[in-house]
């Protein structure tokens, strides 16, 4: 690791309390910050905005028949719901105007386009008592996304669909950001991951996968520490170290949470060592190998 990341560690253990609204102004220096902990809940801009709409404009296709598509889950069953929520995750996935609203928001925030490499954009929705749902169990689990075969570089920008409450959205434990949390990453292989195609990676399609399959997760009890949470404005872009330890909270506001979120990694920065210190990631496999690029 590089003194400069051991420098950026020391200084968000002093303030990784709070949750910055304002980027440095290089950059690099937004990539250093993430790599040593920095959280940052920025305001909505054009890009993040327009893909805001363009999503919701699939909500509501594939919510057709409902006023609020945010309550449509009081009318439908599990599977039901299930199978939408599910088509909207294939439409975000793969769809190319999709990709391409990736591009805009990372060259907003100073990304060189060339140098960055994604994984598509993932929605979810978190439905109120969703936790009860044994299917969804795994969606609650405190985890660090680097657990699923990604890179020490790599950075999580999530966008939520609309305004939403604390209690609606996820913590971090910044306590935990550089030190062991007791885990079984090392069950985590990539590569089985994706053997029998996306369907079950992004879960547009097996009701039951998550019965099933494998998920890497924290062994035994662990008192996390600080919890930090956060409430929100649609479009709004939080940024954070796929590293950060963070748990999705069980949320029961009366309606479904929808939000996007999709990871990039700056291939420079990978290529020179540079991320988050690796604390406890034994998962296996390479998820970068299956991420696409920016095109001009
Ligand atoms: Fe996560």
């Amino acid at each position: 690791m590089s003194d400069l990341n051991m420098s950026d560690l020391n200084m968000s253990d002093l303030n990784m309390s709070d949750i910055r609204e304002e980027t440095p102004r290089s950059n690099k220096k937004l990539r250093e910050a993430l790599y040593g902990g920095a959280l940052f809940l920025l305001a909505p801009t054009d890009a993040s905005l327009r893909l805001v709409e363009a999503a919701g404009v699939q909500v509501r296709d594939v919510f057709k028949e409902f006023d609020d598509p945010r309550q449509a889950q009081h009318e439908l069953d599990d599977g039901q719901f299930f199978r939408r929520v599910g088509e909207l995750r294939r439409r975000l996935f793969t769809q190319e105007n999709f990709h391409r609203a990736i591009g805009e928001l990372v060259r907003e925030k100073g990304f060189d386009p060339a140098q960055v490499a994604f994984d598509p954009i993932r929605i979810r929705a978190i439905a109120h008592e969703g936790h009860k749902n044994e299917a969804a169990a795994p969606v609650y689990y405190a985890h660090r996304d680097t657990w699923y075969g990604h890179p020490q570089s790599l950075i999580t920008w999530w966008i939520p669909l609309d305004d939403l409450e604390e209690e609606e959205t996820f913590v971090f434990y910044p306590e935990r950001f550089a030190r062991a949390v007791p885990n079984d990453s090392e069950i985590f292989d990539y590569r089985d991951w994706v053997r029998d195609g996306p369907e079950l990676r992004i879960g547009w399609q097996d009701e039951d996968a998550s019965k099933e399959e494998t998920y890497p997760g924290v062994i035994g009890e662990v008192e996390p520490g600080r919890e930090v949470g956060f409430r929100c404005q649609s479009g709004q872009s939080l940024l954070f170290s796929g590293a950060h330890f963070h748990r999705t909270r069980e949320q029961e506001s009366g309606r479904t949470r929808f939000s996007m979120d999709f990871r990039i990694v700056h291939l420079g920065d990978e290529e020179a060592g540079l991320g988050a210190p690796n604390v406890d990631n034994r998962s296996r496999g390479l998820a970068l190998v299956d991420y696409e690029r920016i095109d001009d």
